[in-house]
C-alpha cells in the first residue's frame, strides 16, 4: 500500500475518533503560525509570530524578507504550539497546512514544514485554501454555527460575499473587479503617511475624524450589483490629496481617513445585504482582516439589526491570519475524507472551489 493509501485508510477512521486533533500551519504572508485544534471547534492553542515590526521598516511587506523569518521561526512556533497545548505530537491526527493563495515563498515554508511533520509522524496531510481558513474562523468563534450562511470576506488580497451552503460548498456572489479592500486600506493609509499595516491605522485615525469631510465615489457596477471596485475610490482620495497639495492647501488627515472608510463600509455594507436578501438567508458571517475594522462592525451591527438578520463576527484575533483558522477548515475536508499527497506544493492564485 502506498503512503497515500494508508493515510487514506487513517482519515477514514478519524470519523470514530472522539477527539480528532489537527496541527495546522499558516505562512501565507507576514504571519508565522501554528495551532492545534480539537474537532474543529476548540482552539488548545494558536501561535502567531508576526513579522510586523520587521516589515514596518519598508512601508509594507518584503516577500524575500518574509520567507527568511518564516524559516527562522517556524519550528520553534510549533513546539510552542504544541506545548501549550499541551499535546505530545504523538497524539496528533493530522497535519493541515494553508497551500495557497498568499505569497508564494512564505507560503513554501509552511508548506515544506507541514509536509515534513506529516511523513515523520505518518499522519495524514491537508491543503487548505486560505480563505476557506478565514470563513472557518468563525466556526471556532462560534462553536454552534451551522451552514448555509452568507460570508463577507474582505482581506487583503480578497474582498468576496460568499453564500456558504454547506461545509467546503462555496457560491461566489460577488467580488472585487480591481483592489481588495484591505489592499485599497494599505495604499490609503501610505499615501497619507499612516504607515504600515494600513487597515488599523486608518480605522485608529477614522475615529477622530469626520466621514462627511469628502464625498468619495461608491461604485455601481451594472452587471452585477454585488461586485465591488475599490481601486476608482483609492485613485480619487490620491488626486484629492494631490488637488490640495498643488494649492498648497492643508487638509485633516483624520478626515480623509474618515470620508474614505466610510465609503468603503457603505458598499461593503449595502452589497453584502442586498445579497442576503436576495439570497433569502438570516444569516451573515464575517471573515478577514478588514473585518476587524471597527467602523464596519458597528455599521454591520446596525443594519443587520434593523432586517432581522444575524451577525458574527469572529473576535478580532480569528479574523487577521492564524493557524487555529486553518485547522478548522482542514478537519471538515478531512471528515469528508480528503488528504492531499505529499506532492502537495504552495499555489500563489488560485480561486476557492467547493
Ligand atoms: O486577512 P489578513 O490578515 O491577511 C490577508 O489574507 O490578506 O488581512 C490583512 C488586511 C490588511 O490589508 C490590513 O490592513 C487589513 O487586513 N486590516 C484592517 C484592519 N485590521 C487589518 N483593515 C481595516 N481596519 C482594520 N482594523
Ligand atoms: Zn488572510
Amino acid at each position: 500500500m502506498t503512503y497515500f493509501e494508508q493515510m487514506k485508510e487513517k482519515t477514514a477512521l478519524l470519523k470514530k475518533n472522539d477527539d480528532v486533533l489537527v496541527l495546522a500551519l499558516e505562512s501565507s504572508c507576514d504571519e508565522t503560525s501554528a495551532a492545534v485544534v480539537r474537532n474543529g471547534r476548540e482552539v488548545l492553542s494558536n501561535i502567531i509570530a508576526s513579522q510586523i515590526d520587521i516589515h514596518k521598516a519598508y512601508g509594507g511587506v518584503v516577500p524575500e524578507i518574509a520567507s527568511r523569518k518564516h524559516v527562522d521561526v517556524i519550528n520553534e512556533v510549533v513546539e510552542q504550539a504544541l506545548d501549550q497545548a499541551s499535546i505530545d505530537k504523538k497524539n496528533l491526527d493530522a497535519i493541515a497546512v494553508t497551500f495557497g493563495p498568499g505569497l508564494v515563498g512564505a507560503l513554501l515554508v509552511g508548506v515544506s514544514a507541514a509536509k515534513a511533520l506529516a511523513f515523520g509522524l505518518s499522519l495524514p496531510l491537508i491543503g487548505v485554501h486560505h480563505i476557506e481558513g478565514h470563513i472557518s474562523a468563525n466556526y471556532i468563534e462560534y462553536p454552534d454555527l451551522e451552514p448555509p450562511f452568507i460570508c463577507l470576506v474582505v482581506s487583503g488580497g480578497h474582498t468576496q460575499i460568499i453564500h456558504v451552503t454547506n461545509y467546503g460548498q462555496y457560491e461566489v456572489i460577488g467580488r472585487t473587479r480591481d483592489d481588495a479592500a484591505g489592499e485599497a486600506y494599505d495604499k490609503v493609509a501610505r499615501v497619507l503617511g499612516l504607515g504600515y499595516p494600513g487597515g488599523p491605522a486608518v480605522d485608529c485615525a477614522a475615529k477622530k475624524g469626520n466621514p462627511q469631510a469628502v464625498d468619495f465615489p461608491r461604485v455601481k457596477l451594472k452587471d452585477n450589483p454585488y461586485d465591488f471596485s475599490f481601486s476608482g475610490l483609492k485613485t480619487a482620495v490620491i488626486n484629492h490629496l494631490h488637488n490640495l497639495e498643488q494649492k498648497a492647501e492643508a487638509y485633516i488627515t483624520e478626515d480623509i481617513a474618515a470620508s474614505f472608510q466610510e465609503a468603503v463600509v457603505d458598499v461593503l455594507v449595502e452589497k453584502t445585504i442586498k445579497a442576503t436578501e436576495m439570497l433569502g438567508q438570516k444569516k451573515i458571517v464575517m471573515a478577514g482582516g478588514v473585518a476587524a475594522n471597527s467602523s464596519l462592525r458597528t455599521r454591520m451591527d446596525l443594519e443587520t439589526n434593523k432586517r432581522g438578520i444575524k451577525l458574527l463576527k469572529p473576535s478580532p484575533i480569528l479574523c487577521t491570519d492564524n493557524g487555529a483558522m486553518i485547522g478548522s477548515a482542514g478537519y471538515y475536508r478531512l471528515m469528508q475524507g480528503e488528504i492531499s499527497p505529499l506532492t502537495l506544493n504552495a499555489v500563489p492564485y488560485i480561486e476557492l472551489k467547493s
